[in-house]
């Protein structure tokens, strides 16, 4: 049972990217299973800021084969601008990153779908990254998606053609995509063809008999699941731990570990239901203090108390078995924050000096740790106190 899996437990943005490029060494593999560039996994290294949108984030240990899975969406121009940014940053990926040849393909007429469908919502509309990730799964089920495999027949051209036409036909003339993003969108599948395109679920099997250990890094958040979130203000995949053995091609018995990642406070972006939002200065506060603000969009972050009646659903959900608790330096800065008990009542706990945590956690740090241990009745394995890679604290046991 190699398998783990390192998913969000709220809205997403709980922080997982870092917590994989933390823990990718020790795994054969780190393999992304679902979503698509409406992630936005942020890591800093040597202080510096890197966001990936659909590479996973083991991509800067140089030893971990990565994988893009089956159920993955991928549009080759958001994927041509990561994989250049990682050569300008000297990392070697190129005989590492696997693609599915099943994962789907988002086309330019997506992006554009996806825009007419939000507007026509008006006060309804879900808030959607506009990343074309609904109608490029609408597709997929309709069984006339594309995928990455299509790139590799000789009518390639020919079969993406026909894809956008058939959109074409649904879209005014003045929406139709201008020639020059075409010509980006043409070059950015040929270099996409060039990758390593292959059924990657035959590795993996071969990995998982051999008990290679494997990491899934799942995107958005558990209350994004396309049936266990906020229908309709959900995103179009499955986010639950579920969706990493349907999205790579592995057997359910493979899942051994299921890490939870959560932030000390909430936060969701896009509409929908946020049952301890805040609002007025204490959101403001919060934002500003968590840098709050889309890694995709850069829109600012709804910002809230942390809502553990919700969290512990989620840990249900997913199995977990482990949690990981993040931005505890954000939530430090407050002279008092909240979260809602699984009792239904509020907690007050209040604030302390971040920077005493920096080498191992301080009393007051220990003392909400503590308290969500017991309320979620789920060991807290890591801890985050800054965004920098090495500020994760090991509480629990984990390996
Ligand atoms: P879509 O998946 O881009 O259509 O967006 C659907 C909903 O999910 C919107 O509320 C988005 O803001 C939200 N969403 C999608 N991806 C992410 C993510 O990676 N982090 C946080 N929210 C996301």
């Amino acid at each position: 049972m190699p398998l783990d899996v390192v998913l969000g437990l709220q809205w997403g943005d709980e922080g997982k990217g870092k917590l994989v490029d933390r823990l990718s060494a020790a795994y054969r593999c780190v393999a992304r299973f679902q979503g698509g560039p409406n992630a936005g996994h942020t890591l800093y290294r040597n202080g510096v800021r890197h966001v990936l949108h659909q590479i996973p984030s083991g991509i800067f240990h140089e030893e971990v084969i990565c994988v893009i899975g089956n159920g993955v969406i991928i549009d080759p121009i958001t994927f041509y601008t990561e994989i250049t940014a990682l050569d300008g940053l000297g990392v070697a990926w190129r005989d590492r990153l696997w693609l599915s040849d099943k994962a789907h393909l988002i086309l330019p007429t997506h992006r554009l779908l996806d825009r007419l469908s939000e507007d026509a919502k008006g006060e309804a509309r879900i808030g959607s990254t506009l990343r074309g990730i609904g109608p490029a799964y609408v597709d997929k089920y309709a069984r006339e998606g594309l995928r990455l495999g299509d790139l590799l027949a000789a009518d390639y051209r020919h079969r993406i053609e026909s894809g956008l036409q058939r959109h074409l036909d649904h879209l005014p003339s003045e929406l139709h995509p201008p020639a020059e993003d075409l010509e980006a969108f043409w070059a950015a599948c040929q270099c996409l063809s060039q990758l390593d395109i292959r059924p990657v679920e035959e590795a993996l099997l071969d990995w998982h008999d051999a008990g290679a250990d494997i990491l899934a890094e799942g995107a958005q958040g558990t209350r994004l699941d396309i049936d266990f979130g906020d229908y309709p203000f959900v995103t179009s995949s499955h986010t639950l731990s579920a969706s990493a053995c349907l999205g790579l091609g592995l057997p359910p018995q493979a899942i051994r570990r299921v890490l939870g990642v959560f932030k000390a406070y909430a936060t969701r972006v896009g509409n929908g239901p946020f049952p301890t939002e805040l609002h007025g200065e204490q959101a403001d506060r919060l934002q500003r203090l968590g840098h709050e603000f889309g890694s995709t969009t850069g829109r600012p972050r709804r910002c809230g108390w942390l809502d553990l009646p919700l969290l512990r659903q989620a840990i249900r959900l997913n199995g977990v078995t482990h949690l990981a608790l993040t931005k505890v330096d954000v939530i430090a800065q407050l002279p008092e924050f909240q979260t809602l008990g699984v009792d239904g009542q509020w907690h007050r706990f209040g604030g302390w000096n971040p920077e005493n945590d920096r080498e191992q956690l301080s009393e007051p740090a220990c003392r909400f740790v503590d308290f969500l241990r017991l309320q979620l009745g789920c060991p807290v394995a890591w801890v985050s106190v800054s965004p920098e890679r090495d500020a994760v604290h090991s509480v629990a046991d984990w390996a």
